[in-house]
């Protein structure tokens, strides 16, 4: 009797002793656990904050050299500014996600960042260009889109496809490839319509700036040159119900200088 309850004893001492051992185990398995967390954790912090440092960079970098080509093209920051804007209100419109718009936006200006390449006394030239001319003149949308190229930052993609095809037209009578409909990206056909807008009110060395007015008409019915066919419909919607938004950034945003940083 006395053996067997010895025997017992002896049992539950050692069923008391493994269970202490594999509490034991447990607890250091779940510090492992949280330490790996803790360790992962740091690590895609450190990840994420280099990630957006290296967009900050590529951010800065393309504006400065946006900030050479509006050196040389004469055009002003506000317009940079106001293509962003312009670009904004219509993917807010269309439902984008605020990580999208802030991407187009920031994206926008850098559409004619390949004039860095066109020489000097093309850009300056007065009156209609000749042939020759213009096709070197059109030459920087390649250029821009050269120039953005090879990176997978989503910011330098989408200003590469703007670069690119911000002249296309919807019916395909644009440069320099003819693209037409959604062949074209929807950023391009975007800022196509903002900088559009921008151009016909904008005083110019050959032209006056049009009202708001006017310009929207030019816009919507056309006046020879520009045509409604040019822009994509679904925007050209957009457009008819918001243009006094495009106003109010046109007023707002009157820098004459060349881009600030
Ligand atoms: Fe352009
Ligand atoms: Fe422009």
């Amino acid at each position: 009797m006395q053996s067997e309850l010895e025997a017992v004893k002896g049992q539950l001492k050692e069923l008391t002793r493994r269970e202490r051992a594999r509490q034991r185990e447990m607890t250091a398995a779940r510090r492992k656990l949280r330490e790996f967390a803790q360790d992962l954790e740091f690590a895609l912090a450190l990840e994420r904050r280099r990630a957006s440092e290296l967009e900050q960079a590529y951010y800065d970098m393309v504006l400065r050299l946006t900030r050479a080509s509006t050196y040389k093209d004469n055009e002003t920051g506000g317009h940079i500014q106001r293509v962003s804007f312009y670009a904004r209100i219509l993917a807010r419109s269309l439902g984008w996600s605020e990580v999208d718009q802030e991407l187009i936006f920031r994206a926008a200006p850098m559409h004619d960042v390949g004039k860095i390449a066109i020489p000097d006394t093309l850009i300056r030239k007065r009156g209609r260009l000749g042939a020759e001319d213009r096709q070197v003149m059109e030459s920087h949308t390649l250029i821009g889109a050269q120039l953005l190229e090879g990176s997978n930052s989503r910011l330098l993609e989408m200003a590469r496809d703007i670069a690119v095809t911000h002249h296309e037209h919807w019916d395909g009578t644009g440069y320099p490839r003819g693209l037409a409909g959604n062949q074209i990206p929807i950023a391009g056909r975007i800022v196509m319509l903002g900088d559009n807008y921008d151009a016909l009110r904008s005083r110019r060395s050959y032209k006056q700036g049009f009202s708001h007015e006017k310009a929207c008409r030019i816009i919507l019915e056309g006046d020879g040159r520009t045509r409604p066919e040019h822009f994509d419909p679904e925007l050209l919607a957009i457009f008819r119900t918001i243009h006094p938004e495009f106003n109010g950034i046109f007023e707002q945003f009157q820098q004459t200088e060349p881009l600030a940083l």
